[in-house]
């Protein structure tokens, strides 16, 4: 029995446990918190930051792992894939050189442009604050800045949203340099967000259903960027505004993306996770990340096939695509994260979350636990960050949305959810913006619920899938 090693501690790592043990395969967890998910799922845990390369390694050592899937960001920009193959264990996770498509958003801008990856925004680097004021001055239109570094999704402002004007924005930039690394300017795309992921090995991409995620801590997309407050998937794989030839296109950009690292000498062993924004002249790349999406890898993992995730992992992990092991169901999936008030500006830690299990898994939804520790049998307590996943999965999105909603009355305690994520009303609503992008004036049109095949926006090749059925 294959023994694997996951490191991190939240509802994706818990995600990622349970899909290798539906293959069989043993687990043990390296991770900073007691989740208690992941603690049920492993056979040895290790207390350990997962930036604590060294330790893990060791831990691996001593646990004899066969091999290794590294869930956050953190720990493979700060090299741990690099250390774990070098003692001889196959990692799902690049290496720090490959990591830094996500750790170093200059890096990867400037790697795509040198090997001209179709899909990116205008963009500048800067590092300087005479750079900031020229480019500044000199940008045309609304702009994003965005520090090169990690932030977890949440260093990134937006004109118009999180700033007024181009003087607020140089000063924020100004602000950001003085944290030490270069900072991008980059043009505002207008659209609706997908997330892409592919399992990326040496010998080839395999694409994952495509997924929405919530970025804005409130309702209605309000408030700040967060890491993502849920997310959903449609049965066939596209999303209600998202046609087959636009994905075609979002992969093609990943495709370019991990020929231009082949191209410097970089190989990548991993899942790759593009956050996309689909414009009126297609998709545009906003970010690749080096992992699976949290909650998006959940959306995924949810979906994968009984086939065996330890062997379609373990392929990766060595450089070989296991073709006939990537397979998802046709099923519609939402998620939702149950957090503490105030995630996203100040977190209210402590609270703590009485959660029926054997009741929300009566209503066809699963708990992922996240960001918590367990504190009683069927009690837990927030941190900060995202605590608890609920994923409710049926054949239209609506329906998933409809299954989490009934799910959250087994669920006692001080959090925050958004109820419009997987609603109806939402996915009309990304549905219109985009036809309004496409063909500015048109009479709305409502997105049709679970009958005929929504009408193809105008870019699109062919109609999607009918939504339910
Ligand atoms: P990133 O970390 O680069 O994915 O950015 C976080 C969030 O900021 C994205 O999910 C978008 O909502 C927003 N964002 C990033 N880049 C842009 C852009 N060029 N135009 C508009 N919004 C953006
Ligand atoms: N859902 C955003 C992220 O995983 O970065």
């Amino acid at each position: 029995m294959l023994r694997w090693l996951v490191v991190g501690g939240g509802a994706r790592e818990h995600a990622i446990a349970l899909a290798l043990r539906r293959a069989q395969a043993e687990v043990v967890v390296a991770s900073p918190n007691a989740n208690p998910g992941l603690d049920r799922a492993a056979v040895a845990r290790a207390r350990l930051p997962t930036d604590a390369v060294e330790k893990i390694v060791a831990f691996a050592r001593s646990e004899r792992v066969g091999a290794a899937f590294v869930g956050p960001e953190g720990p493979l920009a700060a090299g741990l894939g690099d250390a774990l193959r070098a003692a001889d264990v196959p990692t799902v996770g690049p290496d720090r050189d490959s990591a830094r498509l996500e750790s170093s958003k200059a890096f990867c801008r400037e790697l795509l442009a040198r090997h001209r990856v179709d899909g990116q925004p205008r963009f500048t680097v800067l590092r300087t604050e005479e750079e900031v004021d020229a480019a500044v001055a000199a940008f045309a239109g609304p702009f994003v800045v965005k520090p090169s570094g990690l932030t977890a999704g949440k260093g990134v402002w937006v004109q118009g949203s999180d700033f007024a004007g181009p003087r607020d924005g140089a000063s924020y930039a100004k602000s950001l340099l003085v944290q030490g690394a270069p900072v991008l300017l980059e043009e505002k795309l207008e659209g609706e967000e997908f997330s892409q992921m592919a399992f990326v090995t040496d010998d080839g991409i395999a694409p994952m259903p495509a997924v929405q995620d919530f970025k804005r801590a409130l309702e209605g997309d309000r408030g700040t960027n967060t890491g993502g407050m849920g997310s959903y998937s449609q049965r066939d794989h596209l999303l209600p505004f998202l046609s087959t030839s636009d994905r075609d296109r979002a992969l093609r950009i990943l495709e370019g993306s991990v020929a231009a690292l082949r191209a410097e000498g970089l190989a990548y062993r991993g899942v790759l996770y593009g956050g996309f924004m689909l414009t009126a002249d297609g998709p545009r790349l906003l970010e690749w990340n080096v992992r699976f999406g949290d909650p998006e890898g959940i959306n995924a993992l949810t979906l994968y096939e009984e086939g065996n995730f330890s062997d379609l992992a373990l392929g990766v992990a060595n450089g070989h695509l296991e073709r006939n092991l990537v397979r998802f169901r046709r099923r519609a999936t939402v998620v939702r994260y149950l957090v503490p008030p105030g995630y996203g500006a100040r977190a209210e830690a402590g609270g703590t979350l009485e959660i029926d299990e054997p009741k929300v898994e009566a209503e066809g939804v699963h708990v992922l636990y996240g960001s918590v520790e367990a504190v009683g049998p069927a009690t837990v307590r927030l941190g900060t960050g995202r605590g608890v996943a609920l994923v409710g999965e049926a054949s239209a999105v609506h329906e998933a949305g409809e299954r989490v909603e009934s799910a959250l009355a087994h669920v006692r305690g001080h959090f925050y959810v958004r109820h419009d994520i997987g609603t109806q009303a939402d996915l009309t609503r990304r549905w219109e913006h985009m036809r309004q992008l496409l063909r500015p004036g048109a009479p709305p049109s409502p997105l049709p619920l679970s009958v005929a095949p929504p009408e193809a926006p105008p870019s699109s090749a062919g109609p999607p899938e009918q939504l339910s059925g």
